[in-house]
């Protein structure tokens, strides 16, 4: 069987880190982008991890280039290109600059990988996406954003922490915009398979929940220059392996929704089951969320909207 191809569009602090995990992880040959004023920067890094390989017991090849032509035929693409946000900046601050970035890359990714699933994780993330998925044309099933799986794991992080347990034994989900309005649902949150409720009240959840809000916020003020990669990646990852394995993986990922939740055309994160055909299914806990659950979740989609409809008028 041929090695699958994994294009990385984007090779900064994102990019670099997930090209690692994609090797020690052997999930095949990776590509890094960028743009030709980094100059040598993708293929230094490329080479980098291809000169560690020994070491790490890895034999996955790994390239750098400033030429969009290098993704031809590429299984996966996942898309960091863009600017990160500094201290004081929202996510929606860079709503004008990564539109335009996305643009280019999605025309790149139509025209030289049709048949690629794209993972978008450039920021603001549900507006990006959605913008991908419309430049692209691609079936929504194959073009989901990087958000919730990184928010679900803040929020079981922050859990193990308080709890003083592993963070590998905690589930959770957090749906809806890559935001502060992002939603952290207590009854979904499980200690190795123990409901949160059993172990924790309401009102500490709800103050690590805030915490998982501005958690990314929280990474900026401390890094000062450029905002998380390290989960950013790993989660990331996580989507592509999902889909490169046939994985049937529960993830929560910005996906198009058409009708589940009442939302339709609109990209927010939800749970849903990622194989090798992208996503396969969507979860709709509507029936089952609290009221004010319901509430907290129509107000992201409404930031998701704003977002989005701001898309529509400038692109
Ligand atoms: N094509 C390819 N690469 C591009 C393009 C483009 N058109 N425009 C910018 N880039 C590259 C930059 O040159 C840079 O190397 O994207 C890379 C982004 O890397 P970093 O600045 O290190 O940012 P990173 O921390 O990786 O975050 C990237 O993910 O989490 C989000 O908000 C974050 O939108 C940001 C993105």
């Amino acid at each position: 069987m041929a090695r699958k191809k994994i294009a990385l569009v984007g090779a900064g602090q994102i990019g670099g880190t997930m090209a690692l995990v994609l090797a020690q992880k052997q999930l095949g040959d990776v590509v890094l982008i960028d743009i030709p004023q980094t100059e040598g920067m993708p293929k230094g890094k490329a080479l980098d991890i291809m000169e560690g390989r020994s070491v790490m017991g890895t034999s996955c090849n790994l390239t750098g280039s400033t030429d969009y032509a290098d993704i031809a035929g590429a299984d996966v693409v996942i898309v960091t290109a863009g600017v990160p946000r500094k201290p004081g900046m929202s996510r929606d601050d860079l709503l004008g600059i990564n539109c335009g970035v996305i643009k280019t890359v999605g025309e790149a990714i139509k025209n030289t990988a049709p048949n690629a699933f794209v993972i978008v994780i450039t920021n603001p993330l549900d507006a990006m996406v959605y913008n991908m998925q419309k430049v692209t044309g691609f079936p929504s099933n194959k073009v989901i954003g990087m958000a919730g799986v990184l928010d679900s794991s803040r929020l079981a992080c922050f859990v193990a922490m308080e709890l003083g347990v592993s963070a590998e034994d905690v589930k959770a989900v957090v749906m809806g915009g890559h935001g502060d309005t992002m939603v952290s649902l207590y009854d979904c949150v499980s200690v190795g398979g123990i409901p949160l409720s059993r172990l924790m009240s309401k009102e500490k959840f709800d103050e690590l929940a805030k915490r998982t809000a501005g958690a990314g916020g929280e990474i900026v003020n401390l890094l000062v220059r450029g905002s998380a990669f390290y989960s950013p990646a790993t989660s990331a990852i996580k989507m592509a392996e999902a889909y490169l394995l046939d994985k049937k993986s529960v993830l929560t990922c910005a996906v198009k929704l058409d009708g589940e939740y009442g939302v339709k055309g609109l990209y927010c994160g939800v749970p849903c089951v990622i194989g090798a055909n992208g996503v396969e299914k969507i979860f709709d806990l509507s029936s089952t969320m609290t009221d004010s659950e319901k509430a907290a979740f129509a107000n992201s989609v409404e930031a998701c909207k704003k977002n989005a409809d701001w898309v529509d008028a400038n692109t």
